[in-house]
């Protein structure tokens, strides 16, 4: 009977289950209170209603009935208070070991590239039943990244890197909108997710590929003459960014960072905000030199370093061109 006219969108990632459970359990105790107060209305009126001959007397009030009817709404928004909290953080926090995806949106439209440096436009392709990561930004103005199949939806923001997670665990091709309105086409900015079996997805990750995307930021890395203030001794005038991603790290002012991706994408575009401990702030903005994509693979590039076995050092030789960009929108150009 609901075929043509489906309640809910597709449940497709792991999160959905949870969220809808929530939401039903909300229209129920909704529902419930809504019945419970309008048989209360009807009753009253009919009991209550002005008879010759019975005068009305004033009440002044009822502790246990308003004891009561304090008591058990806190008991029910507690419930749902923590049910609420608890899918919540669930649902922002990443699993450890998760795949990671970035994510540029312009207007209008999506930009991906995969870790291992595949790229796509205004579709995303993933395996069932991994984890995905998204860390995303913008090159202009607000977005969000809104996949109702998967009941995640993120805003994405100019200047800074937001991030937000799925394991999608059935395959299909779901919609991806933009959800925070960003301009006159933001209706049209919109694309897909495709779900894939494992084998396929493989098939398809096998495509060409400029190399990893942190491979790439070795290469910025060079190019843009990081190296020689970042080297891998003691004796640079930058910090050594081996093993410092995710770990904890002492600044000048006596204060005590992550450093995050948002942490790395601030020390290169103002270097001069947050400066390590036993260093000068002698480094020279990129704001500008660099475009959204090259700081995305500077970050991958320096958590690499992070990586066990990771040195980074064995990726220097990839050529330089542009990575193929897999199945673009009609009649948009990639900047
Ligand atoms: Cu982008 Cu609306």
């Amino acid at each position: 009977m609901f075929d043509n006219f489906p309640l809910w969108p597709d449940r497709a990632s792991s999160t959905a289950g949870n969220v809808d459970a929530l939401y039903i359990f909300l229209i129920i105790v909704s529902g419930l209170m809504t019945l419970l107060i309008f048989t209360a209305v009807v009753y009253f009126a009919a009991r209550y209603r002005r008879q010759h001959g019975v005068q009305a007397e004033q009440i002044e009030g009822s502790t246990p009935l308003e004891l009561t009817w304090s008591i058990i709404p806190l008991f029910v928004f507690m419930v749902i208070f923590l049910w609420g909290a608890v899918v919540y953080f669930k649902g922002r926090t990443p699993p450890r070991d998760s795949t990671e995806v970035y994510v540029v949106a312009k207007q209008w439209m999506w930009k991906l590239e995969h870790a291992e440096g595949q790229r796509e436009i205004n579709e995303l392709h993933v395996p069932v039943g991994r984890d995905v990561k998204l860390i995303m930004t913008s090159q202009d103005v607000i977005h969000s990244f809104y996949v109702p199949a998967f009941r995640m939806k993120q805003d994405v923001l100019p200047g800074r890197y937001t991030v937000a997670w799925f394991r999608a665990t059935k395959p299909g091709t779901y919609h991806l909108f933009c959800a925070e309105y960003c301009g006159t086409q933001h209706s049209g900015m919109i694309g897909s997710i495709v779900v894939m079996e494992p084998a396929q997805f493989e098939a398809w990750m096998s495509g060409g590929t400029t190399g990893p995307l942190s491979a790439t930021g070795e290469k910025i890395f060079a190019e843009l003459g990081c190296v020689t203030c970042h080297r891998t001794d003691t004796q640079g005038r930058g910090p050594n960014l081996q093993a410092v991603f995710g770990k904890p790290v002492l600044l000048q002012d006596g204060r005590t960072v992550t450093a995050d991706e948002n942490y790395i994408r601030e020390s290169i575009l103002d270097p001069g905000a947050k400066v390590v401990n036993g260093f000068k702030p002698v480094m020279p903005t990129f704001q500008g030199l660099v475009s959204e994509e090259q700081l995305n693979a500077l970050v991958a590039y320096v958590k690499s370093l992070s990586q066990p076995g990771a040195a980074g050092a064995k990726t220097a030789a990839v050529e330089p061109q542009p990575a193929p960009v897999k199945a673009p929108a009609k009649g948009s150009k990639v900047q």
